[in-house]
């Protein structure tokens, strides 16, 4: 699979997160302090949006009953959720954030 663009780096400020679709997928990226990374934006547990959730330092929370996940691995911080996130990997070329989806 390609690189895919999904947004200029300006759009995307630190600490913020966002969902895209991407090939099918929906993809959510988040700008940490260290950089991009880019996680299935869909909750393990009951298919919530993580993006209407909670972005602190590299943990997101479930909008919807409270689970957490570290953004950078895809792990499981706390229940609901037992299954990881899908991770994807996340390049910024030209000003432009991209993800591969694999
Ligand atoms: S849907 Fe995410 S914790 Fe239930």
């Amino acid at each position: 699979m390609p690189w895919v663009t999904v947004c200029a780096v300006d759009d995307l400020p630190a600490g913020a997160m966002r969902r895209f679709p991407v090939a099918g997928l929906q993809v959510a990226v988040y700008h940490l302090e260290d950089g991009f990374y880019a996680t299935a934006a869909i909750c393990t547990h009951e298919r919530a949006d993580l993006t209407k959730g909670e972005l602190r330092g590299t943990r997101v929370s479930c909008p919807l009953h409270g689970a957490r996940f570290d953004v950078r691995t895809g792990r499981v911080l706390s229940p609901p959720a037992f299954k990881p996130l899908k991770v994807y990997a996340v390049r910024v070329t030209d000003g432009s954030v991209q993800v591969d989806v694999g």
